[in-house]
């Protein structure tokens, strides 16, 4: 029976290097079937024990169990290495390498509209005033009626208005509630003065839109800054006053200003307030019309009938209120020669105002 022996002594020998050779937990566990697995070749040879001749087979039984005790002990140890590579394998690939350079991040910042609304916002509470923000969507009762504007004065002719569609018309009518999207920050006085009580100081930011054609001054859509002061006797030397603040604070102190008569319906008296031409400064140029001065807004003291509208005591409480354009504002400021770059998309332009002013 030392061929027994002999086999013996090969698959001791030969399961060092096939162990080796297992690459992972999976090789090692099929390694193992194979050699002590039911039918494992090492299983086999132990079956063969009872043909061995008596006098030798203790010790051939002894030399095969050292073996398969050899064997689990070696599978032992070489999981335990499989899992130490596996693991170093792992931190590696989860290393950070501290000297690779960092990824940019791309910091956003406010659109150049945004930032001179920002710019008003700041200017005003340094006033006292407050925000006081309203809907995009309207009525046409707040739009125009509760501002003194009746439903055929021609006045009304001053704001080309976006009408709602009667849900299901067809073809699309304006809608029997009289929605509408709002073509001014003025509805929002009505709304304030409903909801606040006196003294009131607000200042209104929002969006507005206009049946406007499209062209490099106009747009359907745009932004406005209203501000609305109700208080016992406000009077226009008080709007005078705060305006010429206002323009000092947003162009610098070098601003010349002046008033002239307006007309809205909403303030009487009404006035435009102009500012010493932004561009050339005074003789004129071809932005201000050769006038040397720009108009930036209009105001006036509010008429009894708005205040009343607001459910306001004209008798007991006078006001003021002023609304401009941002859109012109931002285009002045940054030289912009055409609105409509600032309600396009194309980061390439806009990228260029991320200092803000
Ligand atoms: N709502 C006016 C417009 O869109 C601007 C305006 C003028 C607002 C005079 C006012 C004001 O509050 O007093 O043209």
């Amino acid at each position: 029976m030392t061929d027994l022996r002999a086999r013996l002594a090969r698959v001791r020998a030969d399961a060092r290097d096939r162990l080796a050779a297992a690459g992972d937990v999976a090789a090692v566990e099929s390694l193992r079937n194979a050699l002590l697995g039911r039918s494992g070749e090492l299983t086999l040879m132990l079956r063969e024990l009872p043909g061995v001749d008596p006098e030798q087979r203790p010790q051939v039984g002894q030399l095969a169990n050292a073996i398969r005790g050899e064997i689990e002990l070696a599978m032992k140890a070489r999981l335990g290495e499989l899992e130490a590579h596996a693991l170093d394998a792992r931190l590696a690939s989860e290393a950070i390498d501290m000297s690779a350079p960092g990824r940019p991040v791309r910091v956003g910042h406010l659109h150049p509209t945004l930032s001179v609304e920002r710019d008003l916002r700041e200017i005003f509470h340094a006033f006292g005033f407050e925000i006081f923000e309203g809907p995009e969507i309207e009525t046409e009762a707040m739009n125009f009626e509760a501002l003194n504007i009746p439903p055929d004065h021609p006045s009304r002719d001053l704001w080309d208005t976006l009408y709602v569609a009667e849900p299901g018309s067809d073809p699309p009518r304006p809608a029997t509630d009289g929605t509408i999207l709002r073509t001014h920050t003025s509805p929002v006085q009505i709304r304030a003065m409903r909801e606040l009580t006196p003294p009131i100081r607000v200042i209104t930011p929002g969006r507005c839109f206009r049946y406007e054609a499209v062209d490099a001054s106009h747009n359907f859509e745009f932004f406005q800054v209203e501000g609305l002061v109700v208080d016992r006797d406000t009077s226009l030397a008080d709007l005078k006053g705060m305006l010429e603040e206002f323009a000092r604070a947003l162009y610098g102190e070098a601003t010349r200003t002046r008033f002239r008569p307006g007309y809205y319906p909403f303030t009487e008296p009404s006035v435009a307030f102009d500012v010493s031409c932004l561009v050339c400064g005074g003789p004129g140029c071809p932005a201000c019309g050769r006038s040397g001065w720009m108009t930036i807004l209009g105001a006036g003291m509010v008429h009894p009938s708005v205040l009343r509208a607001g459910g306001i005591d004209p008798d007991a409480y006078q006001g003021y209120a002023f609304g401009m354009g941002l859109d012109r504002i931002t285009l002045l400021r940054h030289g912009i020669p055409d609105l409509r770059l600032l309600m396009g998309a194309d980061l390439r332009f806009l990228s260029q105002f991320a200092g803000g002013r």
